[in-house]
């Protein structure tokens, strides 16, 4: 089991044309920034339909709306810890947004991740209760969403 699996992985390091040695001297920082950025793209993706139907372009649809506010409820909860590395903000990267201020209040960041939790999960209680249900939670959730993002270069939202 083991062997094979280190095989596996000499072969996709070989294929890769990366010796295991590179691969264990990308910063940290790196990766947070890009699981990051996915983690966002993955919010976005998510609120898109209900987004949709807060503005009437598509119909709603409360299965759709639930199963959606299910995913952003679930990625909310993913553990951040190692996707905020202190010093992963648009100093050290360009092709990142984060400011530095973002991590000047120790419990700052995590109060903005807690209430993301909080928000997402009444979301996916009530998204299926009607359209005005969608449209009070939808606001909420933006808020929670806009409320991190002053922390970032350009306005994401
Ligand atoms: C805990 C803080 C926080 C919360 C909560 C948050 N964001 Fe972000 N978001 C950020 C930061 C910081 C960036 C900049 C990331 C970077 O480039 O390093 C960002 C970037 C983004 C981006 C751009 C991603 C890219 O590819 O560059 C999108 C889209 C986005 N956020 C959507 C959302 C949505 C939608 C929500 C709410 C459902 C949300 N975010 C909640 C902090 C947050």
């Amino acid at each position: 089991m083991f062997t094979s699996r280190a095989l596996a992985l000499g072969a996709l390091t070989l294929a890769l044309g990366l010796s295991p040695v590179f691969a264990e001297q990308i910063d940290p920082r790196d990766t947070a920034i890009t699981a990051r950025q996915a983690l966002m793209n993955l919010y976005s993706f998510n609120l898109a339909p209900l987004v949709e139907m807060d503005k009437g372009t598509i119909p709603y649809d409360g299965v759709v709306a639930t199963a959606a506010a299910a995913n952003i409820m679930a990625l909310s909860m993913l553990d951040q810890t190692s996707i905020w590395i202190e010093g992963s903000d648009h100093g050290y990267l360009e092709s990142s947004n984060t400011l530095p201020t973002i991590w000047a209040e120790d419990s700052y960041l995590s109060g903005k991740v807690k209430g993301m939790v909080n928000t997402s999960v009444q979301l996916h209680d009530t998204v299926g209760n009607g359209i005005d249900a969608l449209q009070t939670a939808v606001v909420k959730l933006n808020k929670s969403c806009n409320a991190c993002h002053v922390y970032t270069i350009e306005n994401t939202n």
